[in-house]
């Protein structure tokens, strides 16, 4: 799988010293264009930009705005699943039935759609009347 083979690459260059966490992270665009990510994290905030918000923020540099497949890999026991902040930022830029697939080093995977990761996404239409 060429996503997963991005993700896997990128996640080595993943700057990781505090959480010694490495993540990568792979989207396709209807374009087919790849993007990655890895998280960079940072003295002063430890927790860092995720894998996942560097691809996206990737896609967008690139000029392009629709996810249409997503995957993310990291060392850890059990599929890693993005976290909230990133859901609603997957959400942004990815329809409902979007696949993200979810991957362990040692081969484990999952996949979800970004509706089943983030039910009752907050979307523009809830400021309709602002
Ligand atoms: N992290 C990601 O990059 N993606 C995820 O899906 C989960 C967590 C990163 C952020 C931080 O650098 C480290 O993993 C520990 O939270």
């Amino acid at each position: 799988m060429p996503l997963l083979d991005a993700a896997t690459k990128v996640r080595l260059r993943a700057y990781a010293p505090y959480s010694r966490f490495k993540v990568g992270a792979s989207l396709r665009t209807p374009s087919g264009a790849v993007f990655v990510g890895c998280n960079v994290e940072n003295v002063a905030y430890p927790e860092g930009t995720c894998a996942e918000a560097g691809a996206i923020a990737a896609m967008i540099a690139g000029g392009e705005t629709r996810i249409a497949e997503l995957c993310v890999i990291a060392d850890s026991p059990e599929p890693v699943t993005p976290c909230g902040g990133c859901r609603q930022k997957i959400a942004e830029f990815a329809d409902q039935d979007v696949k993200v697939t979810m991957t362990t080093l040692d081969g484990k995977s999952k996949t979800m759609t970004v509706a089943q990761l983030l039910p009752g996404l907050f979307t523009a239409a809830h400021m309709d009347r602002a």
